[in-house]
């Protein structure tokens, strides 16, 4: 059955994750404070797991911001069904401190919720039919059963997160959606905008030859979607990279991907930089690691973005990357350089995928924190945030 089979594989990866996570401790269930509106702050809770909770209860946190500033956030949330579950969206109006219940993305055409692995994204420029400005959600549908079949689907929203309608479907695999080599899961959309195509990258168990490897479809307009092609694909069929993230370097214009390596790479967050979000294939895979002696390595859940220097003004910026098993953060310069990550406190709880965003609080750029929680027994995990100088 799903259940024991999942639980075994839950196991095995809570293990390599303890194992691999020295330095992360427990998220406290509760906190009784929040911070002053447009401050500075870290470890702010804003959503406990529903009562009723399966599952991890809360995973997998993923922002936006508004032209006027507020704040979105959406995760996985796994309530008891009924109701199918769906992607929650939160606002912030005062930069973050406090929070509330704004809307929701629905799952319109399958029947099976959305389960797993939100991603929110702005269109800059008018695209597909819709304005610039239009919010567009990929994520995960898939029965409670996890059986019978896996759509990453894309969402809209015209009316700032408010009101979402169903735009198409991205990918399918038949399933089930476990992480079991051989089943035909699919996870993990991340969106970017390159060269007037949409790109969605994702996760994908559907290939025989690879236990999972990543690729990206693109469009051109958000209704009819390419093939799939290859990101990371390793020639030893159990290997697993996965959860791809992506940042545009704009100094260089080049391109970077964080990946996990699980399998041979024991989940280690690698990267490859290239000259295009589509090349990433071609592109050598390298290990992230500190540049002290300790040479210190990340597991598991990166996020990497790119912003532009706080402190220079000659248009270099740089590259900060997370990793699920480090309340740290690296942080290296523009050329990305393997000997050149510097390990940079952040005071923040580590969690299963904390993402990051730049975003501008009272007109000065800070970086925004979040997070769902870790992949470990779900009772322990929340939905927390922090709002931070960027780290350098
Ligand atoms: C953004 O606009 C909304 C709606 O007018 C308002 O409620 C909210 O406070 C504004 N956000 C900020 C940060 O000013
Ligand atoms: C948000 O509010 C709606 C409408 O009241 C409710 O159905 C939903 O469960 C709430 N979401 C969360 C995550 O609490
Ligand atoms: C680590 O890399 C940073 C650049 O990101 C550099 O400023 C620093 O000097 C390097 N530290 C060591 C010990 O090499």
């Amino acid at each position: 059955m799903y259940s024991s089979q999942l639980c075994s594989i839950i196991a095995v990866i809570q293990n390599l994750l303890l194992a691999a996570a020295q330095d992360v401790p427990g998220q406290p269930i509760e906190n009784d404070w929040a911070p002053e509106p447009f401050t500075d702050f870290t470890k702010n809770i804003l959503f406990y797991r529903e009562a009723d909770a399966v599952n991890w209860h809360t995973l997998y946190a993923r922002t936006l911001q508004l032209p006027n500033e507020s704040l979105l956030i959406t995760w996985e949330n796994y309530p008891a069904e009924p109701p199918l579950v769906n992607h929650p969206i939160w606002k912030s109006d005062d930069g973050g401190a406090t929070w509330y219940n704004y809307s929701q993305i629905e799952d319109q055409v399958n029947g099976w919720g959305l389960r797993f692995q939100p991603f929110l994204y702005t269109l800059p420029i008018d695209f597909g039919g819709y304005p610039a400005g239009t919010i567009l959600a990929a994520g995960v549908s898939c029965p409670f059963s996890l059986e019978g079949g896996v759509w990453i689907e894309l969402y809209a929203s015209t009316d700032l997160a408010k009101t979402w309608t169903f735009v198409s479907h991205v990918a399918y695999g038949v399933g089930p959606e476990t992480i079991a080599n051989g089943d035909k899961a699919l996870w993990e959309p991340f969106i970017v905008l390159y060269n007037n195509q949409i790109v969605i990258f994702y996760s994908d168990q559907t290939d025989p030859a690879h236990s999972q490897k990543l690729v990206h479809k693109t469009t051109d307009n958000l209704v009819t979607w390419s093939d799939a092609a290859p990101d990371v694909a390793f020639a030893r069929q159990a290997d697993r990279p996965g959860m791809t993230t992506v940042a545009h370097i704009e100094s260089t214009d080049k391109w970077i991907m964080t990946f996990e390596y699980c399998g041979v790479g024991g989940c280690r967050v690698h990267y490859k930089v290239a000259d295009s979000p589509l090349l990433f294939d071609a592109a050598e895979a390298t290990e992230l690691h500190t540049n002290d002696t300790s040479l210190t390595t990340g597991t598991s859940g990166p996020y990497v973005i790119w912003t532009a220097h706080p402190d220079r003004d000659d248009g270099s910026g740089l590259i900060i990357i997370s990793a699920s098993n480090r309340e740290w953060v690296f942080v290296g310069e523009d050329d990305a350089d393997p000997e050149g990550w510097k390990r940079v406190e952040t005071n923040h709880w580590s969690a299963y995928s904390r993402s990051l965003r730049v975003v501008m609080i009272k007109g000065k750029k800070k970086l925004l924190y979040a997070n769902g929680g870790n992949f470990g027994p779900g009772y322990l995990n929340s939905v927390a945030c922090a709002v931070q100088p960027i780290p350098r």
